[in-house]
C-alpha cells in the first residue's frame, strides 16, 4: 500500500477548509487507518465503530490484541456518545483539562465502539487532544477515532511524520505531518470507573496538577517499579525501547563514565543518554543531550527521538541518566525504565 503524506505546516484559519485534511478524512471515513500529530506523539487512526478498520490499525502495528485503545474525540457531544454516562467528577476534568493529554476510561455505551476497541472491557479510554491538526482531522471526518501511538508495536511512540514513516510506510494510508509533537510522552491514563480515580498510566498531565482539581487521585499497584500486575493492560508489555540494551544509572556522571569506558574495552559501542547539563563529562561512540535538567518538559519531549537516533547509530548498549521523578519527570521515568526494561544500575557510596 503507498503511504501517502499530508503536510499541514499550521493550521492559521480554522474556518478555512484545507484539501489535505478532507483527504484524509475520506480515508479513514472508508475504513482506512491514517496517522496524525497530537500535542503528546502521533496517533494511527481510525473509525473506532468499524471493527474492520480498527483491525488494520493492529495489523499494521503488529499489536497484541488484548490491548484496547484510546477513542479521540473532538467535542463534548462525541465523549458523550461513546460512554454510557459522565459523572460529575470527570466532567470537570474534562472541562480542566481538555483538550489536553488527559484520557479518562469509564463505563462505555453499548455499541458505540467496536469490541476490538475496547478488548471486550466494560469501560473505554476517551481524550480530546489538544492539536489543531487532530481535531480538523476527526471532525472534518465526524468520526470518533480509534488511536493508538503510531509506532509498531515495542518501538519508541513517534514524535515526528518521519518516526511514523520509519515504522510503518506501506503499511497505512497516509500520515498527515503537523511537525514535531510538543509534550513527547503519552496522556495520562485515569480510570473514572471506580470510586476513587486512579492512575493507570502516568503522562502529560502530572498527579499535582490532577489533585488540584479533584482532590484525591490513586495510582495503579506496580505501574512503575513491578510491572507484573498493571490495571492499563498496556503497561504489561515491552514499550519504548530501542534496540540496543539499555541501562539507567543512578549515580554521578564520573560513575556513568566509568562504565562506558569499561564496555568499551570490552570493544562494545556505547551510547550516552544526557541533557545540557552534563555532556561536556561524557567520551563515548554518541553522546546525546535531550534538553535540560532545569525543565524536564524538554527531556520529555526529546526522549523518544533521542532513542531511535541510537538505533541510527548502531550502538551496542546505551546508559542514561536518571532524572528527578517530580512533575513530567514521573511519565518520563516510567518510560524510560521499561525502555530499559527495569534495568538501573546503582552507584555504591562507601
Ligand atoms: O497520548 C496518547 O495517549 C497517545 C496519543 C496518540 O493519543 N495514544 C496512546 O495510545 O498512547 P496507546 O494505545 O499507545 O496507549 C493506550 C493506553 C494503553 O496502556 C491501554 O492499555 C490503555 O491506554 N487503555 C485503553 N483503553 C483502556 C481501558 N478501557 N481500560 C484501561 N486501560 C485502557
Ligand atoms: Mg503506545
Amino acid at each position: 500500500m503507498k503511504t501517502r503524506v499530508w503536510v499541514v505546516d499550521n493550521i492559521v484559519d480554522k474556518q478555512q477548509s484545507y484539501p489535505q485534511i478532507r483527504e484524509a478524512a475520506e480515508w479513514l471515513r472508508v475504513g482506512e487507518v491514517v496517522a496524525f500529530p497530537t500535542e503528546t506523539v502521533y496517533g494511527l487512526g481510525a473509525d473506532a465503530a468499524n471493527t474492520e478498520a480498527v483491525e488494520k490499525i493492529f495489523a499494521a502495528k503488529g499489536r497484541p490484541s488484548d490491548n484496547p485503545l484510546i477513542v479521540h474525540v473532538a467535542t463534548m457531544a462525541q465523549a458523550e456518545s461513546v460512554v454510557a454516562a459522565i459523572p460529575p467528577l470527570a466532567r470537570t476534568l474534562m472541562e480542566r483539562f481538555w483538550p489536553g493529554p488527559l484520557t479518562l476510561v469509564l463505563p462505555k455505551r453499548k455499541g458505540a465502539v467496536s469490541e476490538r476497541v475496547t478488548a471486550g472491557l466494560p469501560t473505554v479510554a476517551v481524550r480530546m487532544p489538544a492539536h489543531p491538526l487532530a481535531l480538523a482531522l476527526i471532525e472534518e471526518s465526524g468520526l470518533a477515532l480509534a488511536a493508538p501511538s503510531a509506532n509498531r508495536s515495542g518501538r519508541p511512540s513517534p514524535t515526528t511524520a518521519a518516526h511514523v514513516l520509519a515504522d510503518l510506510n506501506g503499511r497505512i494510508a497516509g500520515v498527515m505531518d503537523g511537525g514535531p509533537t510538543g509534550i513527547g510522552v503519552e496522556s495520562t491514563v485515569l480510570d473514572c470507573s471506580q470510586t476513587v480515580p486512579t492512575i493507570l498510566r502516568p503522562g502529560g498531565v502530572t498527579k499535582e496538577a490532577l489533585m488540584k482539581v479533584i482532590g484525591h487521585v490513586a495510582e495503579a499497584a506496580g505501574q512503575e517499579h513491578e510491572p507484573g500486575a498493571p490495571k492499563a493492560p498496556g503497561m504489561k508489555y515491552t514499550h519504548y525501547a530501542p534496540k540496543a540494551p539499555l541501562w539507567i544509572v543512578a549515580g554521578s556522571p564520573a560513575f556513568l563514565q566509568q562504565l562506558v569506558e569499561e564496555s568499551r574495552a570490552e570493544g562494545k559501542a556505547v551510547g550516552v543518554l544526557t541533557t545540557e547539563e552534563h555532556r561536556g563529562q561524557y567520551a563515548a561512540d554518541i553522546v546525546i543531550s535531550c534538553g535540560t535538567r532545569r525543565a524536564l518538559e524538554t527531556v520529555a519531549r526529546q526522549l523518544y527521538d533521542a532513542l531511535r537516533r541510537f538505533d541510527d547509530a548502531n550502538v551496542d548498549l546505551i546508559y542514561s541518566e536518571a532524572f528527578p521523578e517530580e512533575g513530567i519527570g514521573v511519565a518520563l521515568m516510567n518510560r524510560l525504565r521499561k525502555a530499559a526494561g527495569g534495568r538501573v544500575i546503582h552507584e555504591q557510596h562507601e
